[in-house]
């Protein structure tokens, strides 16, 4: 039976721009298909003149007489100017007399008797980003170190990151729902020295042990010589003499004035670990001066911000994750739109929590993910009808294809039907959006990212690089460079080239399959390597996997996606216990499993679904036939050839085996 929330209803309606954004926004960044269609030829025929034009707008030291040097795979950007995130997100605003007004507006989660509320202004940053980057400099950190950010959502991780953005330090921020386990293997890929994280975080009103984590994963990280602790929870931590340092004792001992490192175009910004097919995440290489300008130039054009009306921007997404890095913080302080960071669950301490910030402080843009919309409309219509949502002006989607029936719910519900939705599909690896409707302008269909961005010269081929007509799924690429791209794998060169570059010459392969319909809007139909989107999160396969089998009780795992009402994929394991377990292979084992996998990689990599099987589906050469172990997770009959199947009977006993 299909489920109401995640059946594929068909929506064919087509929404036109909306009369009440037109009139109500301040001005409208793109105003018409014609301009869009004159913008976007430019952008992809002459990328000098585009970028160069939009790149002028923003601080540099030196400025760049080139826009574009590209060498497939490798692009450089504004490549001979030097400039500074940290001072085009803060100081600027500051020096052209906007230092008084808010940048950030944060909410605490425990909200009895009052919604713990803090409002920093683009000076009270400076200051604190000045004093913090001072800080990191006490305990030597230097220019081109990596720093590791593990913390919740705490208006000090922005202050964090931005005050190593201040003294040309990456950060590698790890998304603080990540078990011990993940903290080593991205602190040793990093080389990171210090650590900056938490005694605790707020999680639906209990305690996440923040530095208890990074204290267990040091035990297997001896080149750890300094963890930044802030105070956030008073939980009680140890501290360690001589490695750990408390944030408020450190931080306010420092100087308010440091200044910005001159930082090269191409300098790393940041890493940021994201899954992959195979093997351990890869950190993402993101630079500094294509990063800044694509950031800021998609949130303006996407969000259509405009500085001085008011706005206040709200994306619901972690920090941890590429959505927080680009559209709470990078892409949104140099448009002078203050933007809102919560800190904990949307259901604490209770289901109307975002609609009642979205009415406290009158949130004109709000971003979210299809995965959190299913569950608002599993809570109810009641929760956002109980709040004055008449602020809003635009929402927007990011992280897995939104079914119609989400889409059309958010636009009714929390858009009272006249908010523009931007569905925005883009990854880890883009920097920025790269196939999004533009509000104001894209007529809008349920369930399609409408058409790509400025610069994004994205395409649907088959394996040799052809393009294909409409309605025919094949292979989402891009092929040519756009400022935000990601500049290589951190230490991983060959694995750059192999996951994005070498499956077609001189185009980047995205790992997603879709289709263009013959209006040529972009319909994403979902990843086509063993990467799954669980709760718009991305996990490998593999991950899962290799966590199952480092139980003793395990001797081989399969993992594939499944279809969840909620997550949109759910993670089903097919496991094959060790001859040498005695134990029953009942439910709980079951547990015991999925506790195991939360504890080594975090709760969002936690099995929906486990099966034991005696074995596992395999061609003659040994392959695991994953898609077989989709069709028969998914309750589907497997249109899969089966021929090479090794081992017929192996089919039989896993239809027939019990949940
Ligand atoms: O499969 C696509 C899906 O999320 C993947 C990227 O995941 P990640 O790097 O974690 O970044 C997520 C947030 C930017 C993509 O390969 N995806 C993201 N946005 C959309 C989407 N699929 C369909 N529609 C979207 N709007």
């Amino acid at each position: 039976m299909s489920d109401p929330i995640t059946s594929m209803l068909r929506e064919d309606r087509v929404f036109e721009p909306s009369a009440h954004f037109l009139e109500n926004i301040g001005a409208i960044a793109v105003t018409d298909m014609a301009s869009y269609t004159r913008m976007y030829r430019q952008s992809i025929d002459d990328p000098t003149t585009f970028w160069g034009a939009i790149a002028k707008d923003f601080h540099w030291y030196r400025p760049f007489s080139t826009v574009v040097q590209w060498n497939a795979p490798d692009a450089k950007w504004f490549a001979d100017g030097t400039t500074n995130v940290c001072a085009n997100c803060v100081d600027r605003q500051v020096q052209s007399g906007h230092g008084d007004e808010v940048a950030i507006i944060w909410e605490g989660e425990p909200c009895a008797p009052e919604p713990d509320v803090r409002r920093l202004t683009y000076r009270d940053l400076q200051r604190d980003v000045s004093q913090t980057a001072n800080a990191l400099k006490s305990i030597g950190v230097r220019r081109g170190d990596i720093v590791t950010i593990y913390m919740g959502m705490v208006p000090e991780l922005t202050i964090a990151m931005l005050a190593c953005a201040r003294i040309g330090a990456p950060h590698s921020v790890i998304f603080g729902g990540f078990a011990p386990n993940a903290i080593v293997d991205r602190v040793h890929d990093a080389k990171s020295k210090v650590i900056i994280t938490c005694d605790g975080g707020w999680r639906r009103g209990s305690v996440v042990p923040l530095k208890k984590n990074v204290d267990d994963a040091c035990e297997k990280l001896p080149e750890v010589e300094h963890i930044l602790v802030v105070q956030r929870t008073n939980t009680p931590v140890t501290m360690r003499a001589g490695r750990d340092l408390w944030w408020h004792e450190i931080v306010a001992a420092q100087s308010t004035e440091c200044p910005c490192e001159e930082m090269n175009s191409e300098d790393l910004l940041f890493l940021l670990y994201t899954s992959g097919s195979t093997g351990k995440p890869k950190g993402i290489c993101h630079t500094t001066g294509g990063y800044m300008v694509y950031t800021a130039y998609t949130a303006k054009t996407t969000f259509n911000l405009v500085a001085g009306r008011n706005h206040v921007y709200f994306c619901t997404a972690d920090i941890g994750w590429i959505t927080g890095h680009s559209y709470i913080v990078y892409g949104m302080l140099p448009n002078r739109v203050p933007t809102v960071m919560y800190e904990g669950a949307p259901n604490f301490p209770a289901e109307d929590r975002f609609w009642a910030m979205v009415a406290r402080h009158k949130v004109t843009h709000f971003y979210t993910a299809p995965t959190a919309i299913r569950a608002f409309m599993k809570w109810g219509d009641q929760h956002p009808a109980k709040h004055d949502l008449s602020s809003l002006l635009l929402l927007g989607t990011v992280g897995e294809p939104i079914n119609p029936q989400a889409w059309i719910w958010y636009h009714q519900n929390i858009g009272a039907a006249r908010c523009p939705i931007v569905d925005t599909m883009w990854q880890t690896e883009t920097g920025g959006h790269i196939i999004t409707p533009l509000p104001g302008c894209t007529p809008t269909v349920p369930g399609s990212c409408t058409l790509p961005f400025f610069g994004i010269d994205a395409a649907i081929v088959d394996d040799k690089g052809e393009e294909l007509p409409p309605n025919q799924g094949g292979l989402l690429v891009i092929r040519k460079p756009w400022p935000g791209m990601l500049r290589g794998i951190h230490g991983d060169r060959d694995r750059f080239i192999e996951t994005y570059w070498s499956r077609i010459a001189g185009m980047y392969v995205a790992g997603d399959g879709a289709r263009r319909d013959e209006r040529g809007y972009f319909w994403i139909m979902g990843r086509i390597d063993d990467v799954i989107n669980v709760s718009g999160h991305r996990l490998g396969t593999m991950e899962v996997e290799s966590a199952l089998v480092s139980h003793p009780a395990v001797v081989e795992a399969a993992v594939v996606g499944m279809p969840h009402e909620i997550k949109g994929t759910g993670i089903a394991a097919f496991v094959t216990l060790a001859p040498s377990f005695t134990g029953a292979a009942d439910d709980s084992l079951r547990r015991q499993l999925a506790e195991h996998v939360t504890k080594e990689i975090g709760a969002i990599a936690r099995p929906d679904m486990i099966r034991f099987t005696a074995l596992l589906p395999k061609t003659r050469s040994g392959k695991i036939m994953r898609r077989l172990l989709r069709d028969i997770a998914a309750g589907r009959d497997s249109t899969q050839d089966t021929t090479t199947l090794e081992d017929f009977t192996v089919l039989a006993k896993l239809r027939e085996s019990d949940e």
